[in-house]
């Protein structure tokens, strides 16, 4: 059956872990999906296999283009889009429109924006009245690199509470579930007991709803991880030894036989 954003906030009830990963093609989606994750992220640090530095530079209409082949990877599990730094945060008609896209473009069921601060929530709101299920993103939001780095957020009493009023704050706008990224693990434990939709952690400690990762960290196959991030396997070394192999019997005419 697929899963639903009222599934997510049923699991929460229930306390059943949800299970999260990114995809960016339908490749990965296709696997991840079979393999029976709950939710698939088309993230934009998509931006890691695109060769850019930062997730800024990713556009919406590179969002669409992999967020169309995910889809096309997917049966069961809830389709989540990001919406890419600058395509929501100048007006409220700007963010219906980009995540109006992505809906009737892509299949996809829900978008993601970073950030809560008041004129954010106000289009939050605004896109929840009109249909278009918002999961929010607080924490370490990494389209803010510029002003937050990409260190650990909610670290004093002051910035844990303003995370957390955030958090609140979302739920009340109206997200259906929120991500909580690069945060102290009391602070997870804190909003994810405040608040009745799914948080889903990243680096926010084992007590959120659920987890989310960013699929080439699991794979070993990103240059550089995050510190919260678990590498499950190593990708890149299985690839590189089997393209060596082949390059090796190409040279050495032993294959084709
Ligand atoms: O873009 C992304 O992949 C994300 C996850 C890190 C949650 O926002």
């Amino acid at each position: 059956m697929p899963v639903t954003t009222q599934q997510l906030i049923q699991w929460k009830q229930q306390r059943r872990p949800i299970v999260a990963l990114t995809a960016w093609d339908y490749v990965i989606a296709h696997i991840l999906d079979a393999a029976g994750i709950d939710l698939i992220l088309v993230g934009d640090t998509m931006a890691i296999i695109l060769g850019y530095e930062t997730t800024l530079p990713v556009s919406l209409e590179e969002m669409l283009h992999h967020a169309k082949a995910v889809r096309r990877g997917v049966k069961n599990a809830l389709m989540v889009v990001d919406l890419p730094f600058l395509t929501y945060q100048e007006s409220f008609q700007q963010a219906m429109n980009s995540a109006g896209r992505i809906l009737k473009e892509t299949g996809a069921q829900a978008v993601k924006m970073e950030g809560g601060y008041p004129v954010m929530l106000d289009t939050v709101a605004r896109l929840a009245q009109a249909g278009i299920p918002v999961m929010g993103h607080v924490g370490l939001t990494p389209q803010s690199i510029h002003q937050l780095g990409l260190k650990q957020q909610g670290k004093t009493q002051e910035a844990s509470e303003r995370i957390l009023q955030q958090a609140i704050a979302l739920e009340q706008a109206g997200a259906f579930s929120i991500v909580l990224e690069h945060i102290p693990a009391e602070l997870g434990l804190q909003i994810t007991q405040k608040l009745s939709i799914p948080t889903i952690g990243i680096g926010a400690g084992p007590h959120c709803d659920g987890q989310v990762l960013v699929t080439s960290d699991v794979l070993g196959l990103s240059e550089k991880q995050p510190p919260f991030a678990k590498i499950y396997t190593s990708l890149k070394e299985t690839i590189t030894k089997a393209v060596q192999d082949y390059a090796s019997e190409v040279r050495e005419r032993k294959f084709p036989q």
